[in-house]
């Protein structure tokens, strides 16, 4: 039987009220030593990031942008009738009283309007994907250095404690060599599958249209494509831009790993026909080359949104000398390696059988450990503790960077190296070929 140990992690995220009062040379102007920000796609992850900001000390929301009217009405019931509303993101980007953005819009305005954003000399917090497509991410990273302007991606599993407790066991080598890593989404529930609920007043008259569709194909005025909008390749990214980019975030914080040389992906549309254009069960096989952080090792993951057994999702870190899992807390569970490598000599007639004996006792006189013997080894597991929120310790660390001008955790080159391999499964998938990928360049290769 495995022994077990637990222990509770000590989750300490800073937050903006406990840093320096001295600014940096570019840290905001605003009164009161506010930082004013303003959100840009006030739906679901909106509302939600808007909360997070809006709870770190030292901040306060000044404006939100929606191009549907429904969203800007619920963001002023929410935070108040003063609250600043536009349909235009250039609106915000022109007020002086902003510092930064969050810009939780469908995918496929996320480069546009960070770029925009950084021009215009906001900071920036923009959703994961960071980019709908990986060949505008250079095109974001460069705006950034251009620019001087700060930017994370909202991939808050980078700011866990808990994949810093991973981060922490995986360096010290607890696991051995590296030598595999398998990571899982699952889902079985139409809103786990995206079929948002639309609202009965969407008309021309209430959602900018044209400025939903921004640089998509137009199409005539069709509610379901906007609340539904992660079905559609045109605006969206598939499983893989939606949940990939979450699973290749939180791998590479742990390992260091920067990204893939290879990847394929394979999958299929099983159950959710309703009209959209992407898998609901997606495959991704990617291989990683040997760096100075860590081994050539073999990466695995999977989305599958038709599991009758309901919602799961983890990673395996699989080493030479254990294994580490996330997911529930993070566990480590080690077996030391046997003294005694046994010996199978049971099918043998009995005077080979002899022979195989003797000369085993010969090489191992004492009776020694052998696998069987060790039982499953030791288990420990580390939880964070309850009501703690990576999403409050993400916002915490970019509002911490807007002020002191430090490097946040989730800057645009992590973003792409996390986003392009996830979005080259979809080119995969699409065309059924490997697509060999340069992770250091962050460009397709051939
Ligand atoms: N970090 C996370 O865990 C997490 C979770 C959910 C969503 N997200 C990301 O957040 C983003 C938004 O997802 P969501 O679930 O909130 O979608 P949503 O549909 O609930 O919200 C998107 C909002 O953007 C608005 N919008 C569309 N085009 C716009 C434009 N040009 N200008 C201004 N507003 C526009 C829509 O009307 C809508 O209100 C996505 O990129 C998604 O990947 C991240």
């Amino acid at each position: 039987m495995a022994s077990t140990r637990r222990h509770f992690l000590q989750a300490t995220a800073t937050t903006a009220g406990a840093l320096p009062a001295a600014l940096g040379a570019q840290a905001p102007k605003s009164a009161n030593d506010r930082i004013q920000f303003a959100t840009i796609g006030i739906g679901g992850m909106g509302s939600g990031d808007t909360a997070s900001a809006a709870a770190v000390p030292g901040t306060r929301l000044v404006a939100v942008c929606d191009i549907y009217q429904g969203r800007l009405e619920r963001a002023r019931e929410r935070w108040g009738q003063d609250l600043g509303i536009t349909r235009d993101y250039r609106e915000i980007l022109a007020r002086k009283d902003v510092d930064a953005v969050i810009i939780a819009t469908p995918d496929h305005w996320h480069a546009r309007i960070a770029i925009d954003a950084m021009e215009a000399g906001k900071d920036v917090y923009v959703e994961k994907p960071m980019v709908q497509k990986w060949q505008d991410g250079t095109k974001v990273v460069e705006a950034a250095k251009k620019t001087g302007r700060i930017i994370q991606v909202g991939s808050q599993r980078v700011s866990s404690a808990e994949y810093r407790k991973a981060q922490e066991i995986f360096a010290s080598g607890a696991i051995g060599e590296l030598n595999m890593i398998e990571a899982w989404w699952d889902r079985n529930s139409a809103m786990g599958a995206w079929q948002y609920s639309i609202a009965p007043d969407a008309t021309p008259a209430t959602v900018d249209w044209d400025r939903f569709l921004g640089s998509a194909p137009k199409v005539p005025f069709d509610p379901t494509r906007l609340f539904r909008w992660r079905c559609y390749r045109d605006y969206g990214t598939g499983v893989a831009g939606d949940l990939f980019v979450h699973l290749f975030s939180g791998m590479h914080f742990v390992t260091g790993a920067v990204g893939p040389n290879r990847v394929f992906a394979s999958g299929g549309l099983r159950f959710w026909k309703d009209g959209r254009d992407v898998p609901d069960i997606l495959l991704g096989l990617f291989d990683y080359e040997k760096t100075a952080s860590h081994p050539a090792f073999n990466l695995a993951l999977r989305v599958n949104f038709v599991n009758g057994a309901g919602e799961t999702s983890g990673f395996t870190f699989t080493g030479s000398e254990g294994v580490m899992t996330i997911g529930d807390g993070v566990s480590l569970t080690r077996l030391p390696k046997e003294k005694d490598p046994g010996m199978s000599s049971g099918n043998f007639d009995s005077a080979t059988q002899q022979l195989i004996i003797a000369e085993h006792r010969r090489k191992y006189p004492i009776q020694q450990q052998t696998v069987a013997d060790l039982g499953g080894g030791t288990v420990e597991r580390w939880e964070a503790p309850d009501g703690y929120s990576d999403h409050a310790a993400h916002h915490a660390n970019f509002f911490e960077a807007v002020r002191t001008r430090k490097p946040v955790v989730e800057d645009a080159v992590f973003g792409l190296r996390a986003a392009g391999p996830a979005l080259l499964c979809n080119l995969s998938y699409e065309t059924g070929k490997t697509i060999q990928w340069d992770p250091v360049a962050m460009q397709v290769k051939g």
